[in-house]
């Protein structure tokens, strides 16, 4: 039973956290700096890894105190993620592994939102189906054993995140963009405005959210246009939200997969996590909203696993041709 300090640097998040056999956290550090960032309506890399330069070492030191643990091995985000603060974490990990003779792991930021799911009450088993959803990234991803994945589809340009946040910032609402527009939505109507649920009907488990994005400009600035700022949230909130249940049942069909890990930032949105429980038919696993933004304990979680089936090789999760809908092959042993 490893115990593994997990260290993420990636964005602007500093994370550091004590993971007891992939799944027990004994402690877990994060200092956001979103206050940092706001003025600027998004991540200013050179603040963020000067940040993380700041606060890494006592972030460090309390997470162990409070783990009060025997580290077994260092995990550390390596990628992908802003070059500067990525540094800041993967110098820290290695000198710490360095100095305390234990093996460093290596984690793909992705890789580690996929292995939060494994810090909830009830974990899951594999194969899964895995919908990840952030600031950076929108995916499907067949997880058919552990460290063996095929994204299934990934989006042709923003990310759902990015695009909470874009829309959030067309509406003077402040950074980041999720949080403010779930909150401002719960006032809104939600078929105020009808706004596109892009690719719906096509033969591909491919993203777009930029189209929404515009959508949501056009529908502002239209002539004579006053609409209420809370149905805007409340109608973009639920396109976005349609878009990433059409595509994660029809991944469903495909796999034949019955369980679903949902994860990433956006795995926070309060609309997505009712919708996915009620609508879709697989078991379905999500992190307390504590493990969906970005923090250490994924990342050990993700270590841990790597160690136990000694995967210790960086993990290239590349972006394939768009998969189509009808070349997916289903999951062995599934209905
Ligand atoms: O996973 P994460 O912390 O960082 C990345 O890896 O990108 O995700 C951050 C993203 C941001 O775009 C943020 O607006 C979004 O997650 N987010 C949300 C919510 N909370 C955070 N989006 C929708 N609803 C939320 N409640
Ligand atoms: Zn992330």
């Amino acid at each position: 039973m490893s115990v593994v300090l997990g260290i993420e640097t990636s964005c602007d998040e500093t994370g550091v956290a004590v993971v007891q056999a992939g799944r027990e956290v004994l402690s877990n550090e994060v200092a956001s700096q979103i206050d940092l960032h706001r003025v600027f309506g998004g991540v200013v890399p050179e603040i963020a890894s000067r940040q993380h330069t700041k606060v890494i070492s006592q972030l460090v030191e309390k997470a162990l105190e409070d783990a009060g643990a025997e580290v077994d091995a260092v995990a550390v985000t390596v990628g992908p993620g802003l070059m500067g603060s990525l540094l800041v974490g993967v110098c820290f990990a290695k000198a710490l592994a360095y100095a305390w003779g234990k093996p460093l792991v290596p984690v793909h930021h992705i890789e580690g939102h996929i292995f939060s799911a494994f810090l909830g009450e009830h974990a899951p088993e594999f194969p899964f189906l895995a919908l990840i959803v952030s600031g950076g990234h929108t995916q499907l991803i067949d997880c058919r054993a552990p460290h063996q994945y095929a994204i299934l589809g990934t989006t042709r340009d923003d990310a759902v995140g990015e695009s909470f946040d874009k829309v959030a910032r067309l509406l003077g609402l402040p950074y980041p963009g999720g949080p403010s527009i779930q909150q401002a939505a719960a006032g809104g109507n939600p078929e105020a405005f009808s706004f596109p649920r892009a690719m719906r009907d096509k033969d591909t488990l491919e993203f777009s959210y930029s189209g929404l994005k515009t959508a949501v400009l056009y529908a502002l600035r239209a002539e004579g246009a006053a609409p209420a700022p809370a149905d805007v949230a409340a109608s973009f909130q639920a396109a976005a939200v349609d878009i990433l249940l059409i595509k994660t049942r029809q991944a469903l069909a495909l796999t034949g997969a019955r369980r679903l890990v949902v994860a990433g930032g956006v795995a926070a949105n309060r609309l997505l996590r009712e919708r996915l429980t009620k609508e879709v038919d697989a078991e379905v696993f999500m992190p307390p909203l504590a493990y969906c933004i970005d923090n250490g304990a994924m990342i050990a979680a993700a270590g841990d696993s790597r160690l136990r089936h000694g995967v210790m090789r960086w993990w290239a999760i590349s972006r394939r041709r768009p998969m189509r809908v009808s070349r997916c092959t289903p999951h062995r042993g599934t209905r």
